[in-house]
Order: C-alpha cells, then structure tokens, then sequence
C-alpha cells in the first residue's frame, strides 16, 4: 500500500523541472542548467561529469543568512566540508563568508587550501587522532568539538604541552529522533556521537579546571537530511535548558554550535523551511545571548550540482532497464541509502516522448548498482544525456573507482562560463601510485 501511494506521489519529469529554477528546458539547446546547455557540457568533457553551479550556491547562502537576518540572528555560517570538499566549492562560499566545519586533518586542509582562514574552521568528529588534533592547533584552529571525556583529556594535554589554550564546546548528544534515515541520524542516545546530557554538567565543570582547555559552549548536530524543524525544535530546547543549568552553576556558556542537517527536497517537495527554522532557533535560543554557529552541507550544494551521464544501451528483459555510463561507484546515495534522485533527459525531443516505467542503473556487477526502479522515463537511445539531479552533495565526495572505473570529471558554471574543475581520471591514474613486490 505504502509502496503504490509512493509511485503514484512520484514526481514527473515536468514537476521535477518545475521546482528547480537553475533549470530551463530549452527547444533547441534542451535542459540548460544556469543557463548552460548540458548536451554542451558533455560534448566537451564527456560523461560522466559532475556539473556543479556557482549561482545556484550563491543564491542558497543569501537565502539562510535572509533568514536568520529576518529574525534578527546572525549565525556564523561553518560550511560542512565533507558535503562537496572540491576547493572550487570551498572557494566560493569562502566568499560568500562562510567557515568551514572539518572532521579529519584532510578536510582542514583542504579548507585552508581554498583560503579559509583556521580561525574560522570548526573540528568536529567523533574521533580525531592525535596527530590531526596537534595539527589543528598547531595552526590555530578556531574551536573544537568534543565528542568524549576522554577526548578532552587527550586535547587538554596536547594543548597544554604545546603551550596552547583551545576553545572547545562539548557536543551534546539530546536523544532526539531527527526523523531521518536510520545509516545518517546522529543525535540518538544508541548513536555513537557526542556527550550524553547526564554527563555534561560534570565534563564542564572538568573542563574548566584543565590546561589549555577554555570550555566556550556546546554543540548539537541531531542528523542530517532533516525536512521539519520539529527535531529541532526539541534539541535545541534541550540545550537551552542544559545552558542555563551551566550557567546557574555560574560557569560561562557564550557559543551554541547549532549543527547542521538541513534537508532539501528530492523530489517536488519543498525541502526544510528556512523561515521556520529560524524561527525554531530564535524561539528556542535566540534570548540566551549566544553567539551561534550553523554547520549546513547538503543544503548549500545538494541542488547546485549534478551528475550529468549518458545513456549506453536501453534492454528489456521481464523489465524495462536503462544502463548509463555513470554507476554506484560515482553516485553512491541511492544504492547506500535507497535515496531518490530525479533523473531528467537533456534532449528537447526525449522530453516530450510518452514516459514508461524503466530501472536506471550502471555497468557495475551488483544488482544495487542502481540510481532508481520503475521510474517514468520517455525511450533513450545509446548516447542520450540524462541529469540525475541533487547531486551536488555527497556526491563526488563519496565516489570511488570501484570496478576500476576511474573518478569522474567535474565542471563549474559560474557566470555563464564553464570550468573544467577536476579532469576526468585516466586509466593510468588507476594504479600508478601502486607497487608489485620485487
Ligand atoms: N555537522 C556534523 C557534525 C555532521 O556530522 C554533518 C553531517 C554536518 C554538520 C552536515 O550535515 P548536512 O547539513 O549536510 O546534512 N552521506 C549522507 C549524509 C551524511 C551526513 C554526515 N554528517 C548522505 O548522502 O545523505
């Protein structure tokens, strides 16, 4: 019953083109996304090829900051690095005025490297080693969010022996149900992440007595891909009240780090209300006087990208299947986590074809090497473009060259101009960094 209410509720390919406005389906030149034609895009690089827009990432950061303008807060904004790491993207929301959340010594880096500055980078993680906390200090990173007591003994004792004082906030783990899919929810009390309440008065209170440790607030991040504030809502009460009590207690609680999760829209549907997100956090915590952070990902680059593919053959067995040359290997969100991703064509003839229900899938040798099943597709022959949509986060982060398929290629529209970001891997790529034993 869920399954057949699913398929009838699903987006056509004229619902899904009407709820994105980067896209135009134009006669002659066909799905143009910023404008851009996308059959140009693969004439020139080929496919697959991640297409990522500047406009589009822009257009998003001056719609959160709106919205918490709008409700006279101004949280700093620390972009989730994992999301899209490429330092393209950094760059751009570097201007924008973002900071960087990172979670390895890897994506600290790469922040820097796209000129923002350590000040500005948050260090959360569950388990930062040794080594990356030494080089997050040694540079001077802005703040760490710890995750254990026995993370801040570890931290207390690198700090202090380098000669350091750290800002640090404790992530709270709230036992909250952000109402997400099970493999991303963070902030239930079985979920490996953060500080249970219970134990966060006394960590404080331990915190303040050790050296080169300077305890500023705490941290919440409930899960991700979190369409309705009422998760929100409750965490963020939690940690109201957990502040006060801090504060009855007479010890200083100046920063809430507000996590991220913001989720977008998939399909038709609208994603996340910023204006009652907002609103949620001005309700919950907008009178305790903090200076507050935001960590979002997904939301700021999940709609600016896309995995742009071909189509290699259509073959009809007991069922219709579409394969494309693109594969689990580069978008791996639908076969991880069973995620929906509109697939729209890019011809101008294939849009206006009669749909019929197709697998579209990938050349890689497992059945969950698939982007999505009975989906309304017109007929595609060999050749024909297709644009999975939403893929501008956790996407090319999260691509391997499983099957010896090497990584894709990746381009950036930015005022009407494409750059070519991340040349297609070669075969050769594959295995020169590797070695057979004499
Ligand atoms: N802050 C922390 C501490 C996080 O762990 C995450 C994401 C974020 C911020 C950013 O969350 P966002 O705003 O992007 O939802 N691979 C999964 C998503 C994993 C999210 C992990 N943590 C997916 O493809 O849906």
């Amino acid at each position: 019953m869920a399954l057949a209410q699913n398929l009838t509720a699903e987006p056509g390919i004229a619902d899904l083109l009407a709820a994105r406005p980067s896209f135009k389906m134009h006669a002659q030149d066909g799905l143009c996304f910023e404008g851009t034609p996308l059959n140009a895009i693969a004439d020139s690089y080929g496919t697959p090829t991640w297409v990522y827009g500047a406009a589009t990432i822009r257009a998003r950061y001056a719609a959160l900051a709106d919205a918490f303008t709008n409700v006279s807060l101004h949280p700093h904004i620390h972009y989730a690095v994992k999301a899209n790491d490429h330092l393209a993207i950094l760059n751009i929301l570097r201007q924008c005025g973002a900071g960087a959340d990172v979670v390895s010594a890897g994506e600290f880096l790469r922040a820097q490297k796209a000129g923002i500055a350590p000040a500005n980078i948050v260090y959360s993680g569950v388990g930062k080693s040794p080594a990356e906390l030494t080089a997050a200090l040694a540079a001077g990173i802005g703040q760490i969010n710890v995750e254990s007591g026995e993370e801040l003994t570890l931290l207390s004792s690198i700090a202090s022996g380098m000669g350091k004082i750290i800002d640090i906030v404790l992530r709270m783990n709230p036992d909250v149900d952000a109402g997400t899919h099970a493999k991303i929810t963070t902030g239930l009390a079985e979920n490996k992440f953060g500080i249970a309440a219970n134990d966060i008065p006394a960590l404080y209170a331990g915190a303040l007595t050790l050296p080169g440790i300077n305890p500023v607030g705490l941290a919440l991040h409930i899960g991700s891909q979190i369409t309705s504030p009422a998760p929100y809502a409750t965490a963020y009460a939690k940690a109201a009240s957990m502040i006060q009590h801090l504060r009855s207690h007479h010890f200083d609680v100046s920063v809430l780090d507000l996590g991220g999760g913001l989720g977008i829209g998939y399909g038709d549907e609208p994603g996340l209300s910023l204006a009652a997100f907002a609103a949620t956090v001005k309700r919950e915590v907008g009178d305790l006087g903090l200076s507050l952070l935001l960590e979002p990902g997904r939301y700021l680059v999940g709609p600016a990208g896309l995995l742009l593919a071909s189509v290699i053959l259509e073959k009809q067995t007991t069922k219709r299947f579409i394969i494309l040359d693109a594969a689990m290997n580069d978008l791996l969100r639908p076969a991880l986590y069973d995620s929906y991703h509109g697939i729209l064509p890019v011809s101008p003839v294939d849009f206006q074809r009669p749909a019929t229900p197709a697998d579209v899938v990938g050349p890689v040798c497992e059945t969950g090497d698939s982007f999505a099943t009975n989906r309304h597709l017109p007929p595609l022959a060999a050749g024909a473009r297709v644009a999975i949509l939403d893929a501008g986060a956790y996407g090319a982060v999260m691509s391997s060259p499983y099957n010896a398929r090497p990584r894709a290629a990746a381009v950036l529209i930015d005022h009407g101009t494409t750059h070519l970001i991340t040349p297609r891997q070669t075969l050769d790529d594959l295995w020169s960094h590797e070695q057979i034993p004499a």
